[in-house]
C-alpha cells in the first residue's frame, strides 16, 4: 500500500509539491468566480470523501474554511473536540488513528502537542493535515503565501518581515523561505525567539532568514509585514509576554519603514491595541480578509494534493 500524503511539516515535503499546491489554488480560486460558496468545483477531487477533523484548541478560520473546503471539492466533513471523542477521556492516539483511518478518507487535527500529529500520522493509513499544534501552521502559511502572490506577484525573491514572537506561525514562515524562495526578515525579543531547529534548518537548506530585535530593521525594504498575538493558545505566561513584546507594536509609522507597496498580514484572531493597531488592521496595506478567506482556496489544493489529485 502507498504511504498516505501527510501534510504536517513544510520541511517533509518537496518544494516542487508546494509549488504546485500554490499554483492549483490561484487556478481554483481565479476558476470560481462569480460563484456561491457551497457550489462544487467541477473536477470534484474530494467526491465521495470524508475529512474528519478533531480540535482540541479553540478555532474559527480553520474549522469553517476546512468544512467550505470540503463541500467546494466535493466531498464532506465531519467535526469533533477532541474533548468529545474518547480521546479525551485517555484513549491512546495510536488507537483514535487506527479507527478513523477506517471510517474516514483524510483527517485534519489541531492539536496541543505538535508530537500527537506526528503519532496520529505514523498510525493512520489516511492523510494526516496539521491544522496548527504548538510548533506549527502549515495550512495558514500557504493562504498567506497565496494572498501574498495575489496582491504582489509571485513571493520568490521577495522579502517579508515577521514582527513579534517567534511562535508556531512564525516557525512555518522560517520553513516556507527555504521552500518558496524568500527572504525572511524576524524582529523579536530574545527571549521569545524562534525554534532554534527550525532556525538550523533554514542555514542547512540555504534559506534566507535574518534575527533582529529592532523591528525598524525588519521592515526596512519588505513587502510584506506580518504579526500575530503575542500569547498564543497554550502559552502560560501571558503577563511577561505583554511586557517583552510591547516594543513590537505594527503601527502606521512602522508601516512607513516597509516598502512604499507593503502590504499588512495576520493570520487573526487579532488583539488589537497590542500586536497591532486598529489603523493598520483596517488600513490600506491590510489583506487580513483576503488572507482568512484564503484560508478556503489554499486548503481546497492542499486536500486535492493530499487526495492525489495534484503533484
Ligand atoms: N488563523 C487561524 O488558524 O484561525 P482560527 O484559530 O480561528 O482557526
Ligand atoms: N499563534 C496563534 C495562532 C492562532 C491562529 C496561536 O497558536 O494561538
Amino acid at each position: 500500500m502507498s504511504q498516505p500524503r501527510h501534510f504536517i511539516d513544510l520541511w517533509k515535503l518537496e518544494s516542487a509539491d508546494l509549488r504546485a499546491i500554490l499554483d492549483d489554488a490561484h487556478t481554483r480560486k481565479a476558476s470560481r468566480r462569480g460563484w456561491t460558496t457551497g457550489m462544487v468545483d467541477h473536477d470534484t477531487p474530494a467526491k465521495g470523501r470524508r475529512l474528519a477533523m478533531i480540535f482540541e484548541k479553540h478555532s474559527t478560520r480553520t474549522r469553517f474554511s476546512f468544512d467550505a473546503a470540503m463541500v467546494q471539492l466535493g466531498g464532506a466533513t465531519l467535526i469533533s473536540n477532541a474533548a468529545d471523542m474518547q480521546l479525551g477521556r485517555g484513549e491512546p492516539i495510536d488507537d483514535t488513528a487506527k479507527v478513523l483511518s477506517r471510517m474516514v478518507d483524510a483527517v485534519m487535527i489541531r492539536a496541543n502537542r505538535h508530537e500527537d500529529v506526528q503519532r496520529f500520522a505514523q498510525n493512520s493509513s489516511v492523510p494526516v493535515i496539521n491544522g496548527l499544534t504548538d510548533k506549527s501552521h502549515p495550512c495558514q502559511i500557504l493562504a498567506d503565501l497565496l494572498t501574498f502572490e495575489e496582491k504582489l506577484g509571485p513571493v520568490a525573491g521577495k522579502t517579508l518581515a515577521w514582527v513579534g514572537d517567534g511562535n508556531n506561525v512564525c516557525a512555518t514562515f522560517i520553513q516556507a523561505a527555504s521552500k518558496f524562495g524568500f527572504k525572511l526578515n524576524i524582529a523579536c525579543p530574545t527571549a521569545y525567539h524562534p525554534d532554534l531547529m527550525d532556525l538550523a534548518r533554514a542555514a542547512e537548506q540555504q534559506g534566507r532568514v535574518e534575527m533582529t530585535e529592532d523591528p525598524a530593521a525588519a521592515v526596512r525594504g519588505a513587502h510584506c509585514v506580518i504579526a500575530d498575538t503575542w500569547v498564543s493558545m497554550g502559552d502560560t505566561d501571558g503577563e511577561a509576554r505583554l511586557d517583552a513584546l510591547e516594543p513590537y507594536q505594527v503601527d502606521d509609522a512602522l508601516m512607513e519603514r516597509a516598502d512604499k507597496d507593503a502590504i499588512f498580514m495576520h493570520c487573526l484572531p487579532a488583539h488589537r491595541g497590542e500586536e497591532v493597531t486598529d489603523a493598520v488592521m483596517d488600513g490600506p496595506r491590510s489583506v487580513v480578509w483576503d488572507e482568512a478567506e484564503n484560508r478556503i482556496h489554499a486548503q481546497k489544493s492542499i486536500l486535492a494534493w493530499c487526495f492525489g489529485a495534484i503533484g
